[in-house]
């Protein structure tokens, strides 16, 4: 008889929670578990949370809803859930009362000894509810099994002193701890080894203040940074999240001398109006921020800019808004993921008096996206007819395309897959609706 066990894994929310996923996946395949894409084959089902919004969290109630009917079917089934949600004062005594046929609920303390929980689980058939109210240690040399081939996902610091006053996350992730540059340094030339991976993407919630809290003056993240570049190895590297107010301008000059780093930045701006900017706890201006844009953009080549903006935040108004319309205008995101404002319990802006109604909230973020989309076809079409250096590759689709310099991805009409890979030269012929169809020329 075959005894395999399977695991499925959900994620919700961020990079950072795809990537404590991996970690979820070493360790339940250390448990000699085998992953399964389909939730009714499963005999352990995880689902690692996010509530950041309060979308993301209704929308997890009802999946939690959904596993009665499984653990119906299958009574040695073991549910798990773990993740920023059940950090949340409160939410695991909920969850057991809403959803009685849990197993294990933890949270994002001590998420690194979930395979001890199981073990004791499978013994005792009992539920466990351990959700821990401060930060542990740092496990190192813990089992990651990466599921991307193109980018590896490497943890520098947990949690977030910032405290912006709408945001949940200081409360479910803790303070600033840093990893050791030893410790980064040893898991990236591992990475760098396996000769697999094209990006590694640095991890923080504000990776700025890397190495704030060692407080010896010396280590920070340009420090950091330059330790990894001299890795051998031909990979880019990329990092999120960033927080303006301390992207320092050391950082934009080693960024822009130095090949290995990526020219693709996430630069969550929030609002483009300093009244609400201050109101949010950001601690810089829109002014700061458009310089701050300015000297990224005339010093490195290349760059591809994202951002990060709320619409709707208490005591928005119009006005505030097309100042966020302008400084979007101004900065040339090449994507901006936009956000309606969603009261948090528990953070300073659900308490703020002139909450936004729904009806305006939902207003201003389709403007913004139309915006975005006009900036973008604008942009777009400005490329019709010229040349780019490229990189083949073969996109989520399938077919083979260009990447630019910038991130920008041209699907190639005339050549085949063996080029994936290589350096080409592209011309672009034409925008077709979103896309850019380009030729390699010979
Ligand atoms: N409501 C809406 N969006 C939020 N974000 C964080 N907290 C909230 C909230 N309460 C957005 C911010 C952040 C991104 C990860 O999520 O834009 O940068
Ligand atoms: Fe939340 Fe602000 Fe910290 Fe980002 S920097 S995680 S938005 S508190």
């Amino acid at each position: 008889m075959d005894n395999t066990q399977f695991y499925f894994i959900e994620t919700f929310g961020c990079q950072m929670n795809v990537h404590d996923s991996e970690k979820i996946a070493g360790m339940l395949r250390d448990l000699g578990y085998v992953e399964t894409k389909d939730k009714n084959n499963a005999d352990i089902i995880v689902f690692n949370t996010c509530c950041i919004r309060e979308t993301a969290e209704s929308k997890i109630m009802a999946k939690i809803g959904d596993l009665k009917a499984l653990k119906a079917r299958n009574k040695n089934l073991i549910t798990v859930i773990c993740g920023c949600m059940t950090q949340q004062r409160g939410m695991a005594e909920l969850l057991k009362k809403r959803f009685p046929f849990l197993s294990i609920v933890i949270g994002t303390h001590n998420l690194d000894r979930l395979e001890e929980y199981i073990v004791s689980y499978k013994k005792q058939k009992k539920f466990q509810n351990i959700v821990w109210d401060k930060e542990q240690e740092i496990t190192e040399n813990q089992k990651i099994y990466r599921d991307s081939t193109n980018h590896a996902f490497v943890n520098i610091m947990y949690g977030c002193n910032n405290f912006c006053s709408y945001c949940i996350v200081p409360y479910v992730r803790g303070r600033e701890r840093s990893r050791s540059v030893d410790e980064i340094v040893k898991e990236v030339k591992s990475l760098a080894q396996q000769n697999r991976y094209s990006e590694i993407v640095l991890l923080g919630q504000n990776v700025n203040s890397y190495g704030q809290d060692f407080k010896d003056g010396v280590t920070n993240f340009v420090y950091l940074l330059d330790k990894l570049c001299k890795i051998q190895g031909d990979f880019k590297i990329s990092f999120m999240s960033s927080h303006p107010k301390d992207f320092s301008s050391e950082l934009v000059d080693f960024i822009a001398s130095h090949q290995k780093m990526s020219r693709a930045i996430h630069l969550p701006v929030q609002s483009g109006s300093s009244r609400i900017l201050k109101l949010m706890n950001r601690r810089y201006t829109a002014e700061a921020y458009k310089s701050l844009v300015d000297d990224m953009y005339a010093k490195i080549s290349g760059l591809s800019l994202t951002t990060d903006i709320i619409v709707g935040f208490p005591g928005e108004t119009e006005d505030d808004f097309l100042q966020t319309c302008d400084l979007v205008k101004y900065c040339k995101f090449s994507s901006i993921f936009g956000f309606v404002y969603s009261k948090r319990n528990g953070t300073p802006a659900a308490k703020f008096e002139n909450q936004v109604p729904y009806k305006v909230k939902k207003d201003r973020i389709t403007r913004l996206f139309a915006l975005e989309h006009q900036l973008q076809k604008e942009e777009l079409l400005s490329m019709v007819g010229k040349t780019f250096d490229c990189i083949a590759e073969i996109n989520d689709k399938g077919f083979l395309v260009a990447k630019t310099e910038n991130h920008k991805s041209i699907k190639i009409v005339n050549g085949n897959k063996s080029i994936c890979g290589e350096k080409c030269k592209v011309k672009v012929k034409a925008l077709d609706e979103k896309e850019l169809l380009g030729e390699v020329l010979k």
